[in-house]
């Protein structure tokens, strides 16, 4: 099987660049900038990996951001990360940003924007690999950063296919967030937000995600099982749910694998996706290899996967077609 997989096409839909941001990478741009880590080897800042919960995760995630600083960072980062994904014979990946995670500590969007962009470019005709890029709001900022984020990402609109939200769930909705994706979907950005594994009203916030801001897809959203009525209504809509089974593991107790085994049985558009690959130590080929071990997945489900994910891609008809 795992010959199968390694040869699949495969695509990638949920994946935040900024945890694609290996030890050994961290640790170059750290240098490159002058910076001193609070560690010693690689060794040493994978030991400090441990989470077992979304905040604990995000404390790392952003302190390992500190290191990107100029555009060739963020050309470096996505180069990195786009030749590791095009090795698993990944032919398409939608990429998330977090512009806010940079401007917040005085590093422009613009070189964030360019850098990432260069790198797609690059990466398309080096190696055959196609991206876009998802910008994703900041959801425990407020609501008028996530609007100005967004009024500041308009010139560059051509390089962005829409939008996403991240960071921690708690005590901040979806509906908190309305007027911003109300002007996103006007400017014709298509519209996405993280509706986190376990949350506290986990099947409230996928509700209000699908219902009040009318997204185009659900990233995790695995507690939808929870209401039949809402599986309905994202059955009939063909939504996409992009789960992430490895990063289910970290924080919360389990893959999660169950749940993507009901929710192919119900006919969603169920993908898999590696989130913080890494953080997590497992892109999209890894997250595959476990759910197949741990559901004895078929070729056929492991296909069907693939073709889900192709499917809900935000690439025009005649591109999807060409994958599918
Ligand atoms: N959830 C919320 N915020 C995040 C994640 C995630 O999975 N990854 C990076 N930021
Ligand atoms: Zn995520």
């Amino acid at each position: 099987m795992t010959d199968f997989i390694a040869g699949l096409p495969k695509c990638e839909l949920h994946l935040h660049i900024e945890g694609t941001l290996e030890p050994e990478l961290k640790f170059a741009l750290a240098e490159r900038n002058g910076i001193e880590l609070p560690y010693s080897s690689v060794e040493d800042i994978r030991a400090a990996y441990s989470f077992d919960d979304l905040p604990s995760f995000l404390k790392i995630y952003y302190e390992g951001m500190e290191v990107l600083r100029t555009e060739p960072d963020f050309y470096d980062l996505a180069m990195a990360y786009l030749r590791k994904a095009a090795s698993q014979n990944v032919r398409y990946a939608e990429i998330f940003f977090d512009p806010q995670a940079h401007t917040s500590r005085g590093v422009p969007f613009d070189l964030v924007i360019r850098g990432l962009r260069r790198a797609l470019i690059d990466a398309e005709r080096q190696l055959g690999i196609r991206a876009q890029l998802i910008m994703c709001f900041l959801r425990d900022f407020q609501a008028e950063y996530a609007m100005a984020t967004l009024l500041e990402s308009l010139p560059y609109r051509e390089w962005i296919v829409g939008v996403g939200l991240d960071s921690d769930e708690k005590g901040n909705p979806p509906v908190k967030f309305k007027a911003v994706y109300e002007r996103a979907r006007q400017e014709g950005y298509l519209l996405t937000m993280h509706c986190d594994v376990d949350q506290e009203n986990s099947v409230e916030h996928i509700r209000q995600a699908v219902e009040e801001i009318g997204v185009d897809r659900v990233d995790h959203g695995v507690n939808v099982l929870e209401d039949p009525a809402l599986v309905e209504t994202l059955r009939e809509r063909g939504l996409g749910l992009t789960v992430c089974p490895i990063s289910n593991g970290y924080v919360t107790d389990s893959t999660k694998a169950d749940a993507i085994r009901r929710m192919l049985d119900l006919g969603l558009r169920v993908t898999v996706n590696s989130d913080d690959p890494a953080y997590f130590a497992g892109y999209v080929q890894e997250n595959l290899a476990v759910l197949a071990e741990e559901l004895s997945l078929t070729e056929e489900d492991l296909v069907q996967l693939e073709r889900n994910a192709f499917e809900i891609t935000w690439l025009p008809r005649h591109l999807k077609d060409a994958y599918l």
